[in-house]
């Protein structure tokens, strides 16, 4: 195809297999119209790295409040808020949908949650978890590694840091890809039902831990959040936002950055012997999957005026994507953007975390379990490969995230 004359009205970022696999068309939307205008619904789409880092440092232009459920979805937002509001806790703004300075309420209490040492404390059981899930399946010489593992491990953690047993963690994903859903596909009328009814019994399962919390305190996130700003302490339906965050941008984001850096790993075979035993070369293979295969892909922001941005205006209000996953391997930043490559000078300098205020409150965090993860994996495995074909699309349909559907591995123990 020839970036510079194919027509992009002929290729749309609704469509599952351009989510799915939408390299082609970031790559058109980079020679011919970094900020493009989506006819399909209005959308501002940002895909240069530059310009993305304008959108997300500039709050007071790019504002993180969004228009209601109700304005993107319709009625169904409407139903979906009320049904909810009549047995738990209405949405409220918090963390990522506020601006400053409501934000700092929220991070001021994140940072101290995911701060460094408490991370760094966090090691040996991230160790012995991902051992254990290991453990489970590598006598059998294959296993669908998105399912026995990407899924698992960063879901025991979150659902572990939120009171959930570990044998509860496939509670814990039901709760996680309703989050997911409710914020960015379409549904049916009795889809929002059942979404709204698997939201309340999350809600009332995190009030119930966090009263626990409020009376009996301990050495836990919960607690860090029930006691926060003793003064002026986090209400019920702040709390419940905050969680609702964490579960939802914890996991699925994980899990998708670990099941591509295994398939990059089946990809590249030389690198499984390389790698093996150099932490400093893990640490870069860590960083350059999630810019390559960015688990966020976009996220939204609200002009607050008329703006002018890769020499296209943008309207007040106009909605605007933040494109992760283009400015990525926008070839201005990144010299041969669709190549692997853990020894490129600037690895590590993607936006998959973001930047500027929102930066991913979790991003030692899943520096931790990546990191973790590879390093056990290629210590126990050798000579991966791919089991058959994989899906077609790869993925789940989403606009943002990037969630494989399945990723069936064999391999020998080492
Ligand atoms: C590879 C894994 C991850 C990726 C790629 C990722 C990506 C991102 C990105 C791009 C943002 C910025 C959003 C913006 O610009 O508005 C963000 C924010 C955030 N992330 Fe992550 N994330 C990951 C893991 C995690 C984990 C493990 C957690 C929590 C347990 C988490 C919780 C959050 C929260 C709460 C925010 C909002 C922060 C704020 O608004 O101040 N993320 N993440």
């Amino acid at each position: 195809m020839d970036q510079d004359t194919a027509d992009l009205s002929r290729h749309s970022l609704m469509d599952h297999a351009v989510q799915s696999d939408p390299y082609d068309f970031h790559a058109l939307l980079h020679a011919q119209c970094p900020v493009y205008r989506m006819p399909e619904t209005g959308f501002y789409v940002v895909t240069r790295y530059d310009d993305l880092r304008k959108v997300l440092i500039d709050t007071g232009t790019f504002s993180n409040s969004l228009p209601s459920r109700r304005a993107l979805k319709g009625d169904l937002g409407d139903l979906y808020e009320s049904l909810v509001a009549e047995r738990g806790w209405r949405h409220v703004d918090t963390l990522q949908s506020t601006d400053p300075p409501a934000h700092a309420r929220y991070r001021k209490v994140l940072d101290a949650v995911f701060a460094g040492k408490r991370m760094t404390a966090m090691k040996p059981h991230v160790e012995e978890v991902t051992n254990g899930l290991i453990d489970d399946w590598i006598g059998d010489g294959q296993c669908d590694f998105n399912a026995q593992f990407a899924m698992k491990l960063p879901g025991i953690i979150t659902a572990e840091q939120m009171g959930l047993p570990r044998e509860d963690v496939e509670t814990f994903k039901r709760w996680a890809d309703n989050l997911l859903i409710v914020a960015a596909t379409p549904q049916s009328e009795d889809e929002v039902r059942s979404s709204a009814e698997t939201t309340l019994e999350m809600q009332h399962f995190i009030a119930a831990e966090l009263e626990k919390r409020r009376s009996n305190p301990s050495d836990d996130m919960l607690s860090d959040l029930v006691h926060a700003h003793e003064d002026d302490p986090l209400s019920m339906e702040e709390l419940q936002g905050v969680m609702g965050q964490l579960i939802g941008g914890g996991y699925e984001t994980v899990q998708s950055a670990l099941a591509h850096g295994m398939w990059q790993l089946v990809r590249h075979p030389e690198l499984q012997q390389r790698l093996r035993g150099d932490a400093g070369g893990i640490r870069k293979f860590c960083e350059e999957v999630i810019r390559m295969e960015s688990p966020v892909q976009s996220l939204m922001r609200r002009a607050t005026c008329d703006v002018e941005l890769g020499g296209v205006l943008i309207p007040e209000n106009s909605l605007i994507l933040a494109r992760y996953g283009a400015a990525n391997r926008d070839p201005e930043k990144f010299a041969c953007p669709h190549q692997f490559d853990v020894d490129r000078p600037n690895v590590g300098a993607h936006l998959a975390y973001g930047s500027g205020i929102h930066f991913c409150v979790g991003a030692t965090l899943a520096r931790l379990e990546m990191n973790v993860a590879f390093t056990a994996l290629l210590d126990r495995l050798t000579h991966v490969e791919l089991a058959g074909d994989l899906p077609n699309p790869v993925h789940r349909q989403s606009l943002h995230w990037l969630p494989m559907k399945e990723l069936v591995i064999r391999f020998s123990a080492s």
